[in-house]
């Protein structure tokens, strides 16, 4: 999957739309994208991730199939779907493929949205022919927005206070969880943090903490207090799509590094470890 633009732009550019103008995307960029997109990923944790696309009305006549938002999208004509199998660190990988996949849409001019509650999980399933031991973590609708949001959207913008971004002060960390990183201490690693920092999470969580000691960026999680339980780990996916803007922004400033899971004396308070990146000159 190539981005036209750097992928920077794209992260900036990208924002949640749930209100889609009722015009089709033209056949050409349909079969581009269709060809770009569908496909079986491997995540930095070598799951499994399948992508496709679908067109609502083609399911929904061919296959008799409803594919329901409850109401929270309007006008959805399209939808990114995928799936992977239940495993360690695959709701991870899952955040990873589906965002790069997320920010290739942004980068051809359409908007989406991830849906990872507010969508009909068993009707997605049959759209995709998920197997059984094959979960749908999160969908997304895509298309052409409106010119201006609906209410709906709106409110649910100002409910989850979508535009705001906790400050690097509250995120990233020098050597241990009381000192902070500043951005001549990140130096070239500074765009690449920014871009995790800009991250859609689910409900604007941003449950993401990240340590700097000398070559290695460690990655925590740290829940809400008031993280529901839900059938899927929501800031699982968080983590893989920080991982995801991580290293394309990373990789595209020429800087090379591997994910590991590293055994580490760091802590911090009520985060749990996940994952490090280990630059490599
Ligand atoms: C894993 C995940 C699940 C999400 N689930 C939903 C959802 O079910 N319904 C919804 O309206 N928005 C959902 N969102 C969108 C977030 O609310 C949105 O990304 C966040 O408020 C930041 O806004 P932005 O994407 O415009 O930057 C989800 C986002 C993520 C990353």
């Amino acid at each position: 999957m190539n981005f036209e633009q750097p992928v920077s732009n794209l992260i900036k550019t990208r924002k949640s739309w749930r209100s889609y103008k009722n015009t089709t995307i033209d056949t050409d960029l349909w079969k581009r994208i269709k060809n770009d997109v569908t496909g079986e990923y491997k995540g930095p944790f070598e799951n499994a991730v399948r992508l496709d696309i679908f067109g609502k009305k083609h399911i929904e006549e061919n296959k008799n199939i409803a594919l329901g938002t409850y109401g929270f999208v309007k006008n959805a004509r399209y939808f990114l779907i995928g799936t992977v199998k239940p495993n360690d660190k695959a709701l991870e990988d899952y955040g990873f493929c589906f965002e790069r996949a997320i920010l290739y849409l942004t980068g051809m001019g359409l908007g989406t949205c991830w849906l990872g509650a507010t969508f009909k999980r068993s009707d997605f399933a049959r759209a995709i022919h998920a197997t059984e031991d094959e979960i749908i973590p999160a969908v997304s609708p895509f298309g052409h927005t409106t010119e201006q949001r609906s209410i709906r959207d709106r409110l649910i913008r100002m409910g989850a206070k979508s535009k705001k971004r906790k400050p690097w002060s509250e995120l990233f960390f020098h050597h241990a969880m009381n000192t902070r990183l500043t951005k001549s201490d990140a130096g070239t690693y500074a765009v690449p943090l920014e871009m995790v920092r800009l991250a859609p999470s689910a409900s604007n969580k941003q449950p993401w903490r990240i340590i700097k000691k000398e070559k290695a960026f460690h990655f925590f999680l740290q829940r809400h207090k008031t993280n529901h339980s839900t059938m899927v780990d929501f800031p699982r996916i968080d983590m893989g799509i920080a991982m995801c803007h991580f290293e394309l922004t990373a990789r595209e400033q020429g800087l090379s590094g591997k994910w590991v899971q590293a055994r580490t004396d760091i802590e911090i308070e009520n985060a749990e470890y996940k994952f490090t990146w280990i630059h490599q000159s």
